[in-house]
């Protein structure tokens, strides 16, 4: 008997860890909405023959209760996708953007960052009116204008999520959604994504409590767990410290590339805070999905320096010049961002 190809075993395993994966954990309620609603947007801009882009934007929790009291959240405010689907739109795309809930939007994140309340930025005017400040005007018009011009045309879906679960749901509806764009379909996935999470059947209903009531509560929830053969996710509440046990999240990048959205063109972003492993994981990340761009960046210098790998090209690194990292009036932007997307040109200064 011959042994199976690795390739196709690698596939089947894939396939099968998003089986489980989604047979396992609930859609989130929303998803239909957001179905009809992408639907709806996808098939408007794939009769003006236009581009569409997915852009992915902010952190994705993880529950530890089903009636979630706390969750394991990450750092991510969204100003890199929330500033990537602004260039975007500039370049012409219709950007679907599925961000985490509450994180940074295009456009209003120039007034929105808690460092820069929106209402600095307005005083009285006459009659009871309100007035931007003068030497903001001028910026805020031009803002308002491109937010009022993405609106009316119909050129930006907002579509929020929470969970790492959410997500993962959302991101396969949009992407099957987005098939027929073919090659008019591009993934930009910025969300900062969990890599491990507590499965809803290992999942403690109520809150974990931490008394010595919580004792027994963790036990009866153990019990009931051995009635299933499962094991809780929380495995002990003992002299007050709370021992979670976590499942990996399946990658399912390998899915997006090989299932899901085969003739759109992916980028995806590796994130690390040790400089000398960034290069190579991406290039692990690029070899393994086989996709067409991952973006390299370090939690401590994201906002202005990124590496770009791409199959049979030298590495690529853009930086923003020290003396050119200026803030904006929201202190929210993410220079290398606009740098990596306007490519070549001068915002954006290579080996420097
Ligand atoms: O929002 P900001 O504060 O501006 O920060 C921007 C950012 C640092 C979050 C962004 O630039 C970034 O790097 N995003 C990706 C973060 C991330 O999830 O990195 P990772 O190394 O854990 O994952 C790499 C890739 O695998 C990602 O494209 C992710 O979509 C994918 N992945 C991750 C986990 C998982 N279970 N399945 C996946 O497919």
């Amino acid at each position: 008997m011959s042994a199976a190809r690795p390739g196709l075993e690698r596939q089947s395993t894939a396939e099968e860890a998003e089986h489980d994966y989604f047979a396992m954990n609930d859609p989130p309620r929303s998803l239909q909405t957001h179905s009809a609603q992408a639907k709806a947007f996808i098939g408007h801009h794939a009769s003006r023959d236009r581009r569409v882009v997915l852009v992915t934007s902010g952190g994705t929790t993880v529950p530890l209760e089903n009636q979630t009291v706390r969750f394991i959240d990450n750092f991510s405010a969204g100003t890199r996708g929330a500033t990537s689907a602004e260039y975007f739109l500039k370049a012409g795309y219709a950007v679907i953007f599925l961000h985490r809930q509450y994180s940074l939007l295009p456009y209003s994140r120039h007034y929105s960052h808690s460092t820069n309340c929106f209402l600095d930025f307005l005083r009285e005017g006459s009659h009871g009116s309100v007035v931007a400040h003068e030497e903001y005007r001028e910026e805020m018009l031009s803002v308002l204008r491109k937010y009022n011009w993405a609106k009316e045309n119909n050129m930006l879906l907002l579509l929020p999520f929470t969970t790492i679960t959410d997500y993962l749901w959302n991101l396969r509806e949009i992407a099957q959604l987005m098939r027929p764009l073919g090659s008019k379909s591009l993934f930009y996935l910025a969300a900062a994504v969990s890599d491990f999470f507590v499965p809803k059947d290992r999942m403690v209903e109520h809150k974990i409590q931490s008394s010595d009531a919580a004792e027994r509560n963790i036990r009866k929830a153990k019990d009931s767990g051995r009635e299933t053969g499962l094991e809780p996710s929380v495995t002990s509440v003992q002299s007050k410290r709370l021992v979670v046990d976590l499942d990996p999240v399946p990658k399912f990048l390998k899915r997006l590339v090989d299932g899901w959205a085969p003739e759109g063109m992916i980028v995806s972003f590796k994130l690390e805070t040790d400089p000398s492993i960034l290069a190579s994981k991406a290039h692990y990340s690029l070899d393994r999905y086989s996709h067409h761009l991952v973006i390299g960046n370090l939690l401590s210098t994201r906002k202005w320096e990124v590496v770009f790998v791409t199959p049979g090209s030298p590495d690529r690194w853009i930086r923003v010049p020290k003396h050119r990292r200026t803030k904006s009036l929201s202190g929210s932007e993410d220079q290398v961002g606009l740098a990596a997307l306007k490519s070549g040109n001068a915002e954006a200064t290579e080996g420097c």
